[in-house]
């Protein structure tokens, strides 16, 4: 299981299984159009996961909010051209999800689309789609925060000056900030 040195982390106890469960999920059913990708592999998407599943316990998201997050983190660099900034990447994964959702009988989350789709647009466009959609509400803006923060401390893959904290969202994020740098250096260590 890819990143099962990290897993055993004391801190990671209360997510593990989530994010083992997630994990494989991924590796099994979500199709990337990218395969090879350098930067936005489905390494990087696991990383991803563990930081929002990370934050989201320590914001205690409820069970619907955690599917949220993870759903999001396993969808969201799955339908990107190349490696670029590519926008428009986000709304393409977010519309693989909602048609995932269709085709698998799955229960279609609103708050993994919004999340999703507007991953890679600036936070003032994302939270003022959030705020128009009438069926969601504060705590899709909470999600979409805690999961661009997620996002962004997998940034130091990009080189050690890959993120400036300053842009760090929530508080738990900029606690995570050399767990972050740790979870990279692990993540390149062999697993099985
Ligand atoms: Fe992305
Ligand atoms: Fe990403």
């Amino acid at each position: 299981m890819f990143l099962a040195n990290v897993l055993d982390d004391p801190a990671c106890q209360p997510i593990k299984k989530s994010y083992e469960y997630w994990y494989t999920f991924m590796e099994k059913d979500v199709e990337f159009w990218l395969p090879d990708s350098v930067w936005h592999t489905k390494t990087h998407s696991a990383r991803v996961l563990l930081l929002a599943l990370l934050i989201g316990h320590q914001k205690n998201v409820n069970d619907e909010e955690k599917y949220a997050l993870a759903m999001a983190a396993v969808f969201h660099d799955s339908r990107r051209l190349d490696d670029g900034i590519d926008q428009g990447h986000g709304c393409r994964a977010a519309e693989y999800y909602k048609e995932y959702c269709r085709e698998h009988d799955l229960p279609y989350n609103e708050q993994t689309f919004y999340i999703t789709a507007y991953h890679d647009q600036d936070d003032s466009l994302g939270l003022s789609e959030i705020k128009k959609s009438p069926g969601l509400n504060e705590r899709a803006i909470l999600l979409y925060q805690i999961f661009k923060d997620a996002d962004a401390l997998d940034r130091f893959r990009l080189g050690s000056d890959g993120l400036d904290v300053r842009f760090l969202r929530t508080e738990e994020a900029h606690q995570l900030v050399d767990f972050a740098k740790e979870l990279l250096r692990k993540s390149s260590e062999n697993y099985e």
